[in-house]
């Protein structure tokens, strides 16, 4: 099984505190992985360097055989490369200038510098694929922002409910298609085929993602009045709507009740079986964690103090000390 992901000796450093400790972590493809450990470990630190909302102190994040995240190199270059291209134009301008060139020839130098400029400024602000590319060739490495790990493939979900209060189920679902979408501004401006054609799958794809998560029935309720555990699970079907192949969740069951912890211990294990999913999870509830998991991961203090299946995780005593020697509050 190739792996999905991996986290090479990842550390984070807020301040004087080490939040995550050479942490070493891998995700094999279509597995269901847990991170466990006590209030403070890390654990949510962790995700949110996998999502690319922190930058590591130290160690690389590689996503489906790419390295993504790490610390970057060479910034500075890259906004000496844009200049080159304007500045190679000036040059030639003023040199055709000194040779008698007209001013017309001149005044157009001007404006192709002028074009040079903000292609290349476009080109820095959508940053497409190539682009990349080639700044890897000048050695300058950016690390993946949090937009660009859910182009990758990555979807995940907040320890603490983060919807659109205001909108809909389905409108928040919408919402998370959004980097799928291929129409232009353009297109929805003169409402073309493609816009139309786009905007009817899309509706589509998202009441599947809503009937998937059980809410259907729900589509157009508000998303603040939903019930707490409709909205844990409106939450995952936006993340789905991004297409991830890696789905990062936390805490999904926390605030639930026992019944509803269930269905959701459920609804994860279908993300795997239906939709093909590889899913990290986070999460408190040991039935949960030791019922779905193919391998467990635990953080204590920002280290990984123990790795392996259920069984000898639960069996570990370094854990039971750390974790479940602890009787959760
Ligand atoms: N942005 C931040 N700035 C400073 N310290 C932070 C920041 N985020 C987290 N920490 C600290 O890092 C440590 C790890 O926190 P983290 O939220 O990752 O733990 P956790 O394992 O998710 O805990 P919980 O089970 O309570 O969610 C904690 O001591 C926390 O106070
Ligand atoms: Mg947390």
């Amino acid at each position: 099984m190739t792996d999905v992901l991996h986290a090479v000796n990842v550390t984070k450093r807020f301040g004087g505190l080490l939040a995550v400790h050479d942490v070493e972590f891998t995700i094999p493809e279509g597995a269901i992985v847990s991170l466990i450990g006590p209030n403070g470990a890390g654990k949510t630190t962790f995700f949110n360097i996998i999502a690319g909302i922190y930058d590591p102190t130290a160690g690389e994040i590689r996503f489906r055989g790419k390295r993504m995240i790490a610390r970057s190199r060479r910034a500075w270059l890259e906004p000496l490369l844009w200049v080159v291209p304007a500045l190679a134009v000036a040059l030639t301008t003023v040199l055709v200038g000194e040779a008698g060139a007209s001013d017309i020839v001149i005044a157009l130098g001007i404006f192709f510098t002028v074009i040079a400029l903000m292609i290349v400024m476009v080109v820095g602000v959508a940053r497409p694929p190539a682009y990349a590319d080639f700044l890897t060739r000048f050695g300058v490495f950016r690390s993946a922002r949090p937009n660009d790990m859910v182009v990758a493939g990555l979807g995940r979900t907040f320890q603490n409910i983060r919807l659109f209060a205001n909108m809909s189920a389905l409108d928040n679902v919408l919402v998370g298609m959004h980097s799928r979408l291929k129409a232009t501004w353009l297109d929805a401006l003169l409402s073309t085929p493609r816009d139309r054609r786009e905007e009817a799958e899309a509706r589509a794809r998202a009441m599947q993602l809503l009937d998937l998560a059980g809410l259907r029935k729900r589509a157009h309720e508000t998303a603040k009045n939903l019930p707490y555990g409709d909205q844990r699970r409106l939450e995952i079907a936006r993340a789905l709507a991004s297409n991830p192949v890696l789905l990062l969740l936390d805490e999904p069951t926390a605030g639930m009740n026992p019944r509803e912890t269930a269905d959701l211990t459920k609804l994860i294990g279908r993300l795997r079986t239906e939709l093909g999913l590889t899913i990290l999870l986070i999460e408190h509830d040991m039935r949960v964690v030791m019922g779905i998991s193919d391998r467990v991961t635990v953080l204590d203090h920002g280290e990984r103090i123990a790795e392996g299946t259920p069984d000898e995780v639960r069996r570990d005593p370094k854990v039971i000390e750390a974790y479940l020697g602890t009787p959760a509050a």
